[in-house]
């Protein structure tokens, strides 16, 4: 546990970032002279293929591509706006608590920030040509990346969305199909990955979840979802959310010894936004799931629970915080955490209150943004393990007011609801269970890793 971030921490944590702020002024401004002035090509082109370049290239989401100089030249000053403002890459985490580590973050350092603006006020000179960093070979996005790594050439199930036609100038849709997944056994996932199923319709794809809807009482006692407690609760939705995709994204592979479970009769209910390419698109996409062998299942089970704060009713004009507790039934490692809210959706905390009392913030999403469904996934050594008990403490804030540039009209009272002019405030969050022995042994286990890291260290 010693890896997270206590509240008491947060307090010296943000007097120490302002601090180092104000003390770092004035040191960047003398180192930076003219020999240090950042080039495109030796300084800005390798951030730009390690951050942006996932987006911004040819035929995919993003605007512009941000490949050559030419190309980036023409936006040099949105560049250095955005970046400055960590509104791009597209990463919500406040930098100053809890957990730090992910296995997908896309957000620059500090470091990287510095030389992009600075090469932005220097001019945004090219530099020399033989700096530039050799082209990024992108993965053929129209194969199936992960089949080699289990010896196949295809997943061992596909499951397509219904066709969805985006017309030229249209508004960002929401699209909803739910389609059967044909099994009738249940079977244990290794690797989902996802994919839209054409070129074209790689510009329109912004993100795509696909929910699990199974009944939860087929599976083994001692592996049911311990929040879906009845049967008509566990048919409507038991399951969670399946897989979660957004550009830049090719998939998931569960963490070892660890998977999903499919039961017979599950479907497959698709939320896909899309957004507009400029021309008529119709797109389908694709999941491919990939099973663990018969007689090879993994011993713990990965679900995704929708753990929400209720009571929202904003009025005009108003900032509102709402805030929901959620009993953990079973000890369980934090594998994820998405914040769901609509277009006045503000920020979002997770913390955690252990049974000794001690909490601990687990994450705080502190520029939500409706564009942008990010899930953030720890990386292996601080995923959260959590012992029975822990109770999840989810606070949403709301922008109602003028303030909050995407709200599309603070004079209107806001409430719950399925439309994005509704409100929302959960987060969807992926907890793989354990028995209280497996949580203890974990512990462990992470303490002598953590230990053996320090001893390499020194
Ligand atoms: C996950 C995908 C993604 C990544 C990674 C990403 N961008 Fe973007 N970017 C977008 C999308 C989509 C838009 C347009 C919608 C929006 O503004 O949110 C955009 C918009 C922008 C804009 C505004 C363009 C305009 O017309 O004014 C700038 C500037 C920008 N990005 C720069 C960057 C830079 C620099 C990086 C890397 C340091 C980066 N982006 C990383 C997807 C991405």
């Amino acid at each position: 546990m010693s890896n997270l971030k206590t509240q008491a921490w947060r307090g010296a944590g943000l007097a120490t970032v302002a601090l180092g702020a104000l003390l770092a002024t004035p040191l960047v401004a003398i180192a930076a002279e003219p020999t240090t002035t950042p080039t495109f090509t030796k300084d800005v082109a390798p951030i730009f293929q390690a951050k942006c370049e996932a987006c911004h290239r040819t035929d995919s989401i993003a605007p512009m591509s941000l490949v050559t100089f030419e190309e980036t030249r023409p936006f040099a000053s949105a560049i250095k706006a955005r970046v400055a403002a960590r509104q791009m890459p597209p990463w919500h985490i406040d930098k100053t608590m809890g957990i730090q580590k992910f296995k997908n973050d896309r957000s620059l350092t500090d470091d990287q920030i510095d030389t992009i603006v600075r090469w932005v006020n220097a001019g945004s000179p090219k530099g020399d040509p033989k700096d530039m960093p050799a082209a990024v070979k992108w993965p053929n996005e129209q194969v199936w990346n992960f089949a080699p790594l289990f010896g196949q050439t295809e997943p061992d199930l596909i499951i397509r969305s219904t066709p969805y036609l985006q017309k030229a100038g249209a508004q960002d849709a929401w699209w909803k199909p739910s389609v059967p997944t044909g099994l009738t056994e249940a079977r244990w996932v290794r690797a989902i990955e996802t994919r839209p199923s054409t070129v074209k319709g790689r510009k329109i794809v912004h993100h795509a979840i696909a929910r699990l809807q199974q009944d939860e009482s087929l599976a083994p006692a001692d592996l049911r979802d311990p929040d879906v407690d009845s049967s008509a609760a566990a048919a409507a939705g038991g399951g969670g959310t399946f897989s979660e995709w957004a550009v830049g994204k090719q998939g998931e592979i569960m963490r070892p010894n660890s998977g999903k479970l499919m039961l017979p009769g599950a479907r497959i209910t698709w939320d896909i936004h899309f957004s507009n390419g400029g021309e008529d698109i119709t797109d389908v996409v694709e999941l491919g799931i990939y099973f663990y062998p018969k007689g090879q299942e993994p011993k713990y089970r990965q679900t995704l629970g929708l753990w929400g704060t209720g009571g929202i009713d904003i009025a005009p004009n108003e900032v509102k915080v709402t805030q929901g507790f959620h009993t953990m039934a079973r000890a369980g490692r934090i594998e994820s955490v998405q914040p769901h809210m609509h277009l006045r959706g503000k920020a979002m905390s997770i913390e955690a209150i252990l049974p000794t009392g001690q909490k601990q913030m687990l994450s705080y999403i502190n520029d939500f943004n409706f564009n942008w469904h990010n899930s953030y996934v720890y990386a292996d050594d601080v995923a959260p393990l959590l012992p029975k008990g822990t109770i999840i403490v989810v606070t949403a804030w709301h922008d109602n007011t003028a303030a909050k540039k995407s709200n599309p009209d603070p004079t209107q009272w806001v409430g719950p609801g399925d439309r994005t002019v509704d409100e929302m405030a959960h987060a969807w969050i992926n907890v793989t269970y354990m028995s209280d022995a497996d949580y203890v042994a974990e512990v462990e286990a992470r303490k002598v890793a953590t230990t053996t890291q320090q001893q390499q260290q020194q």
